[in-house]
């Protein structure tokens, strides 16, 4: 790896002078004994620790109807964390600090007298903050959530509160609904008894370090922004694809299909973030009204356009589309999106392909040999972004050919590899939401799921939409971008 440039150094700008110092605070589990807090929640709050980026103090409590003592739990977490932390060995130092924050509350998520016994153990701190500054998450099953923050409230541990700072929070994770109907009722449930400023909803695609870099690449850099719009740009593709199948979620995956499990949140997300106008601001109400404008301008489709825009995958497995939106910086470009299992590689990445040059000089003797520029955005793995242009072959013969400039997150700034969950926990102690799903974004996602779904009910899928594991999706995919002369780039290994 090359030395960075000393000037690049003093060039280092940090950002967010009116961040919230994170204050002490109360992190409670309900679901503590489910496979999220094992594989991620503690998983992130131990390296949390380990970084010094928890306030001090703090308090973890895990709610499960299991009874067992606090101790108990910590052994068990002790052992999940031997299975999923990133880092190994697990340090007994760090983890026997750690182990002194975390408590155990037994009870039925149904049991007033359960929230009593929270509600006492809260009490026994000593510190106020800890007492007050509250985070509720809930990594429970989402029917769940209208009974808890019901008891909550009536224990007197969770406030409606509109203020900007709000003490106490909820953190929800996915499915948020499985239509806009349920996730508008689930809203509904939600905002009874907490305001819209106390609910942080996780889409764990907000906190990884590529995703939130789309931002800083198009705003900070003027170079490209000039070229991001329907005057340059041809199409645009994202790939988020899965080597792994549906393995034992097959049951889930029935229900749910990669358009409920991943487009409704990670690909519109993604999406947003690349296609949206700049906010007036990097507060995260701005940022976020600007994803809502731009998911509110995809075009909507009726039944009898989702068989021409959309591809199912064998299964549901997988599924790829065409979405149009309809602003002015985008009209007419069409935005391919295609997720799937069972694919060749797990890569996601987001490719900005541009237009041609004039059919006049190299291209008047290539055609369509002559590739079209391209960014690359990698998201995972080999995190970077590619820039494709043509050069000439060295020699006396002219011949063109494509070159790659890279960026490599690993190569610049070395290893570098906190988990999602690790950045979005700690915003959501900070109490900054711009990570987090508003909830008019979630109810705008679902209104243009729901009608392909609709479409697809009761009607069989076609032999050409199903694909053999290993291979890049069904022809029917492939076809979709053939009729606008398009083909799909698949992620490349990176050399
Ligand atoms: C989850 C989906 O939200 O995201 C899974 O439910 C999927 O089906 C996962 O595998 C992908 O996340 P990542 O971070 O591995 O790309």
């Amino acid at each position: 790896m090359e030395p960075a440039d000393p000037l690049d150094e003093l060039l280092t700008c940090r950002l967010e002078p009116g961040k919230k110092a994170v204050e002490p605070c109360t992190i409670v589990i309900f679901g503590a004994s489910g496979d999220l807090t094992a594989r991620k929640l503690i998983p992130a709050c131990y390296h949390l620790c380990r970084e010094k980026q928890l306030p001090t103090p703090y308090r973890i409590i895990g709610f499960a109807r299991r009874p067992k003592t606090d101790d108990a739990w910590r052994g068990e977490l002790r052992a999940a964390l031997e299975q999923f932390s990133r880092t190994k060995p697990i340090d007994d130092g760090v983890w026997a600090e750690f182990a002194t924050n975390v408590f155990y509350c037994q009870g039925d998520i149904s049991d007033p007298a359960a929230y009593k016994r929270l509600a006492d153990r809260l009490a026994s701190f000593s510190n106020d903050r800890l007492r007050r500054n509250l985070l509720f998450y809930l990594a429970t099953s989402p029917s769940q959530f209208g009974q808890v923050v019901e008891h909550l409230h009536q224990s007197g541990l969770l406030r409606k509160e509109e203020s900007v700072e709000p003490d106490q929070r909820l953190v929800v994770e996915k499915p948020f609904g499985h239509d806009l109907a349920s996730a508008h009722k689930l809203n509904a449930e939600l905002t009874r008894f907490a305001h819209e400023k106390q609910i942080f909803r996780i889409d764990h695609y907000l906190g990884k370090e590529t995703v939130q870099n789309i931002l800083l690449f198009r705003f900070s850099n003027s170079i490209f922004e000039q070229l991001w719009n329907r005057q340059s740009v041809d199409h645009v593709q994202i790939t988020v694809s899965e080597k792994l199948g549906v393995g034992t979620r097959g049951g889930y995956y029935e229900e749910a299909g990669a358009l409920r499990d991943m487009v409704q949140n990670h690909l519109l997300q993604v999406l947003s973030l690349v296609a949206m106008e700049p906010p007036v601001t990097l507060e995260a109400e701005a940022i976020r009204d600007e994803k809502v404008k731009l998911l509110k301008s995809i075009r909507l489709m009726h039944p009898g356009q989702v068989d021409a825009n959309i591809v199912r995958g064998q299964y549901t497995a997988g599924v790829a589309m065409r979405l149009l939106i309809d602003n002015w910086r985008w009209s007419n470009i069409p935005f391919y999106l295609r997720t799937g299992k069972n694919l060749p590689q797990s890569a996601s990445e987001v490719r900005v392909q541009f237009r041609r040059t004039p059919h006049v000089l190299f291209a008047a003797q290539c055609g369509p040999k002559l590739e079209a520029n391209a960014i690359t955005l990698r998201l995972q793995p080999n995190e970077g972004i590619s820039l494709r242009f043509n050069g000439k072959v060295p020699g006396a013969s002219m011949e063109i050919r494509p070159v790659r400039m890279h960026f490599s997150y690993d190569s610049e700034f070395g290893a570098y590899t906190p988990e999602a969950y690790e950045r979005l926990l700690l915003e959501a102690i900070a109490g900054d939401a711009t990570l987090f799903i508003r909830r008019d974004e979630v109810e705008t996602a679902w209104s243009i799921v729901d009608p392909i779904r609709e479409a697809w009910s009761g009607r069989p899928l076609s032999g050409k939409e199903f694909y053999p594991a290993g291979t890049w999706g069904p022809v029917a995919a492939d076809e979709l971008l053939a009729q606008r002369g398009h083909a799909w780039r698949n992620p490349q290994p990176v050399t």
